[in-house]
């Protein structure tokens, strides 16, 4: 008897996990949704030119991962590598004129890599696209929506690497100063870095070679050629980021695997998945609908990746922490400052307890623990004299120090806006 297997690089979804995946869209859907995004399908396959077109011919989907096909009629159709392009595509073919609309996508998408863990030859995203948005404050905001989604997914772990890749007009300096170092660097570079140096400097740094990798270490960066307004761009982004207390890192190699950005690009980085450790990215691509045939539209979006943010959940069975904050005392003296905090806590919706038996501060993180909370606030002398708050999360043991005037900010940031974690909806954390 013939046993049939998966065909390589693909994966089943058998309950629980077509469950698990169903409930993890399900909380994408209505997190968008308050953003205002609505939702788009497109086909699974598109003609293979707008992706040439969009990617970038010297791009590794392009050259490396997309799965070609003539159909019967010798048309050259590719299974979409990814939503950007198609969802352009369909947006300017229902409508002439002026392009501005937020949409969202879910489904499954076809790159022909080497498959290990986290990388798939059919994987699913979930997309966003703002097109015709201008401003930074919407990188800001899509960036923030695309991390409180892992937030709520109890997904800790998770630091947002940024970088600013500049527009038409200081790029091609960039692309000058970049292109002469290559050239110095000789054989040092493979032999397709050395061949891609040529046609477009930036894909040397998708090579995962780590010869290339050491040689580019020192490789001049975007953000030294970035004109004014770039510049101007990514502050704003940089810092509506740090007000919403994103946790980021610039990385001034962030360039993404992609020919069609500019200015801002980002991933979402997760420290425990290993070599595919981006569970994200995005970026702003003002001239990718303008390039697929429409107006000049100024535009910004985002994919995660599904399967790898499943990876990065926490798993069944194991600890499933509540979004559930104790207030720990450390002696009598501090018990009446514990009680208005954990007032001032319930009042902005963040459910949280106190235990007022135990005394000892072990024994109350002990209580703590078995309530299965996800962070303790302490509340010492030394703190309230100096105008803050220790903060410990139960799941990985960190502790940091919060002034009192943001443990509300940063509590509702940690344990994720809105209803599903924490039973009400919060005015004014979901922009
Ligand atoms: P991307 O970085 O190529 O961007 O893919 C986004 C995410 O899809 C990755 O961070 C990863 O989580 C997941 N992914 C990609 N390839 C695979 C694979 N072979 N197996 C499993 N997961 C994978 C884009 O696709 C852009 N369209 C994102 C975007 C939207 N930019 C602007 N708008």
């Amino acid at each position: 008897m013939i046993r049939w297997s998966r065909p390589r690089g693909t994966q089943d979804f058998l309950p629980p996990d077509s469950e698990r995946k169903r409930e993890v869209e399900r909380l994408f859907r209505e997190l968008v949704t308050l953003y205002g995004y609505r939702e788009v399908e497109t086909p699974i396959f598109e003609h293979t030119e707008i992706f040439l077109r969009s990617a970038g011919m010297e791009s590794d989907i392009v050259t490396k991962e997309m799965y070609n096909f003539l159909d019967r009629s010798e048309r050259q159709l590719t299974l979409r590598p990814e939503g950007t392009p198609g969802v352009v595509r369909a947006v300017l073919e229902s409508k002439a004129g002026p392009v501005r609309c937020r949409l969202f996508y879910i489904g499954p998408f076809f790159r022909y890599g080497r498959p290990q863990k986290g990388r798939l030859r059919q994987f699913h995203q979930l997309g966003v696209e703002a097109l015709g948005e201008a401003s930074p404050l919407a990188d800001a905001e899509l960036i923030f929506l695309g991390e409180q989604f892992f937030s709520r997914l109890g997904i800790a772990d998770c630091v947002t690497h940024i970088n600013s890749i500049g527009c038409q007009r200081c790029r091609p300096g960039y692309r000058q100063d970049l292109l002469k170092f290559l050239k110095e660097q000789g054989p040092a570079l493979c032999s397709d870095c050395s061949e891609r140096a040529l046609r477009s400097p930036l894909r040397v740094f998708d090579c995962k070679n780590p010869a290339c990798q050491a040689a580019l270490a020192e490789a001049p960066k975007p953000s030294q050629h970035l004109c004014p307004e770039c510049a101007e761009h990514f502050r704003s982004v940089v810092d509506d980021l740090k007000r919403r207390g994103v946790r980021l890192e610039v990385d001034e190699r962030l360039v993404r695997g992609l020919d069609y950005y500019n200015r801002t690009t980002f991933e979402y980085v997760s420290a425990t998945l290993g070599a595919q450790n981006s569970l994200g990215g995005g970026g702003r691509y003002d001239y990718l609908v303008e390039e697929l045939g429409g107006p000049a539209t100024p535009a910004v979006g985002f994919a995660l990746g599904l399967e790898r943010t499943m990876l990065a959940m926490p798993q069944p069975g194991q600890e499933r922490r509540q979004p559930l904050v104790f207030v720990v005392w450390l002696s009598q003296a501090e018990l009446g400052p514990t009680q208005e905090l954990a007032e001032r806590l319930r009042a902005a919706g963040i459910p949280c307890r106190i235990d007022f038996d135990s005394g000892k501060v072990a024994r109350q993180f002990k209580v703590a623990d078995s309530a299965q909370a996800s962070y303790c606030v302490i509340v010492g002398s030394e703190e309230l004299a100096r105008g803050c708050y220790s903060l410990k999360n139960l799941m990985t043991g960190e502790q940091v120090t919060v002034p009192a005037g943001s443990i509300v900010e940063e509590l509702r940031r940690l344990l994720g806006s809105g209803q599903n974690k924490l039973g009400n909806r919060q005015a004014g954390t979901v922009t």
